[in-house]
């Protein structure tokens, strides 16, 4: 296929961080002198990657429109989903009047401050000539086992494991439409997913184990760490 003239970023900033248990959503907590939302953002836009970024944002958010970032001119908020898939669907159809159907669409997560401009551009230029499109993963170093009723049943071959990551890289129209027919889905936790269900088979692009998803308190300090290390 052929290059594309535009690549888009999509951001899913809609989730309410259960699991962090802070007194707001994660994304706005602080981080590294701004927040972690900022952080995500800034990274993408200084890779000079993409043509603008769609940000899901929840219709109850306060602390958003305080943000500098959400009036930056190559940012687009769209209103967030239920579910994750339902807000990067929702930051998609923000962009449907300017994006070709064959244009590339990263889709990164919020919560993944520490995403570098070497990882965004090692997966566009892994991927660019591809028909599929592909995710960033890592390897597991651990030794991994099934567990069935609290024992374990097997050890599986790690070769054969990799963890999901985002940037998750897959051309606009093809996108939409898996998203589309797996709306309501709950096994479809990323955008992989979706296009896996379609019979597709997504390419895997080792990535940087500083590459976290802030879901725990625990993270912040971690990701804080990282970003000195970076
Ligand atoms: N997200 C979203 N819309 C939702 C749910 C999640 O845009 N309805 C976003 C989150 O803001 C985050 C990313 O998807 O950037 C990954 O989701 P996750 O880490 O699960 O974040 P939360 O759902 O906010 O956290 P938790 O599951 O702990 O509540
Ligand atoms: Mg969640």
């Amino acid at each position: 296929m052929s290059r594309t003239n535009n690549i888009w970023a999509v951001v899913p900033a809609a989730g309410v961080g259960k699991r962090m248990q802070a007194d707001r959503p994660k994304q706005y907590l602080a981080l590294a002198g701004t927040t972690v939302i900022e952080q995500t953002l800034s990274r993408l836009l200084e890779s000079e990657a993409f043509t603008a970024v769609a940000v899901a944002i929840s219709r109850e958010d306060p602390y958003w429109p305080e943000l500098k970032i959400s009036g930056h001119p190559q940012v687009i908020t769209a209103p967030g989903g239920k579910e994750r898939a339902d807000s990067v669907l929702s930051a998609l159809k923000a962009l449907q009047e300017r994006a070709a159907e064959e244009d590339w669409v990263l889709v990164h997560d919020a919560a993944r401050p520490c995403l570098t401009s070497g990882d965004i551009h090692h997966l566009i230029d892994t991927l660019q000539e591809d028909d599929i499109g592909g995710i960033l993963a890592l390897s597991s170093h651990d030794t991994l086992k099934r567990v069935d009723a609290g024992t374990i049943s097997a050890t599986i071959d790690r070769s054969h494991v990799w963890r999901a990551l985002t940037p998750q890289m897959f051309r606009y129209g093809m996108l939409r439409d898996a998203l589309q027919e797996a709306e309501g889905n709950a096994a479809v936790t990323d955008e992989s997913s979706a296009l896996e269900m379609q019979g597709y088979r997504p390419k895997i692009v080792e990535g940087r184990p500083d590459n976290i998803k802030i879901t725990r308190p625990e993270d912040l300090a971690l990701a804080q760490f990282y970003m000195e290390q970076q």
